[in-house]
């Protein structure tokens, strides 16, 4: 079975794109690298550098003909979607509408989208949220996710385009990069490597919910099996606060040194944010299975590994 992967030389589609050749699929990678690494696309994938955008994109699905296609990429700053909406719309509602479009022109069976848990319900009204939360994005780049999942629900409803939307929580893990300004993990294991204090936003109390990368593999190879169509969570139902997982990663490390350093605050930052992910066990047979301490130590060693 070959399986489409736009923005699979990032951080999740690349680790989802090694799961999928690990069980024998074919892989195809479109990524135009904007934010990806060409030494991210696993060797045995087909590769085109190329922007979901672009019209032509019909050139390669009609070459390669994918019986599933997973929509990974995207403008992933909540920031950058703040400071240029339309910019952010063009990727991320626009690429996502003419990925979508590709599908139900090129009769794939399923798409399988990257949405977001942690931004589609907006500040949270009750903890954790089940999918029947109330949604309310209070960024654009959540507007954008939450759009998208409505094309989706429209073709499927139109055309019979079968898809599953993942909402993700706070994604962690190999090969998430540490210079942006989300991925709190990468940037603290990098701190910590370069023998410097990261910065700890307010009084570091905030929590997310933090899945391991691999629980992720597991969920998309787990949708590409299942016959649910619709949104569902993919979280752990745990909360972690920045201080947490601060100390979690300083014994990690083993460098005593380290002082705790708070900034400000960030202005509009969610408090919590925590997810259910009854659906996900019930429709896709999904479980987390990495704890936080044990997610944070192979993130650790990964990034120690990477940085001699
Ligand atoms: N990391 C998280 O915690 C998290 C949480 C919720 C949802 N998501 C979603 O998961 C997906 C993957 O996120 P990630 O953390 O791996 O980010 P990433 O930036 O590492 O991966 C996104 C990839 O998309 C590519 N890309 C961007 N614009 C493109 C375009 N116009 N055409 C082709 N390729 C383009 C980038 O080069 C990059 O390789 C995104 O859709 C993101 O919104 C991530």
């Amino acid at each position: 079975m070959k399986v489409l992967i736009t923005g699979g030389g990032g951080f999740i589609g690349s680790n989802v794109a090694d799961g999928l050749l690990e069980k024998g699929y074919e892989v195809v990678i479109v990524d135009d690298l904007s934010n990806g690494k060409e030494e991210n696309i696993p060797e045995g994938s087909k590769f085109y550098r190329f922007d979901v955008r672009d019209s032509k994109l019909s050139s390669i699905f009609k070459e390669e003909k994918p019986d599933i296609v997973i929509h990974k990429a995207a403008q992933l700053s909540v920031r950058v979607s703040v400071e240029d909406p339309l910019l952010d719309a063009g990727i991320n509602i626009m690429g996502g509408l003419n990925v979508i479009n590709q599908c139900k022109e090129n009769n794939v069976k399923k798409i399988i989208f990257a949405s977001s848990g942690g931004t589609v319900y907006g500040e949270q009204k009750h903890f954790p949220a089940d999918e029947d939360h109330p949604t309310g994005p209070i960024s654009p780049y959540g507007v954008a996710k939450l759009t998208t999942e409505n094309y989706l629900y429209y073709f499927y409803k139109t055309y019979g385009l079968k898809y599953i939307a993942l909402r993700y929580a706070n994604i962690y893990g190999p090969r998430q990069d540490p210079y942006g300004e989300a991925g709190v993990v990468a940037i603290f294991s990098s701190k910590f490597l370069d023998n410097e204090s990261p910065t700890i936003n307010g009084d570091g109390l905030q929590t997310r919910d933090y899945v391991y990368v691999g629980d992720v593999v597991d969920a998309n190879l787990k949708a590409i099996e299942s016959d649910f169509v619709g949104s569902v969570n993919i979280g752990t139902c745990k909360e972690t606060d920045v201080m947490g997982l601060f100390n979690i990663i300083k014994e990690e490390s083993g460098n005593a040194s380290i002082e705790e350093i708070h900034g400000p605050a960030q202005k509009g930052e969610q408090r919590r944010s925590l997810l259910s992910f009854e659906l996900a066990k019930k429709e896709l047979g999904w479980e987390p299975k990495v704890s936080i301490e044990e997610g944070l130590r192979l993130t650790y060693r990964w990034f120690s590994k990477v940085k001699v």
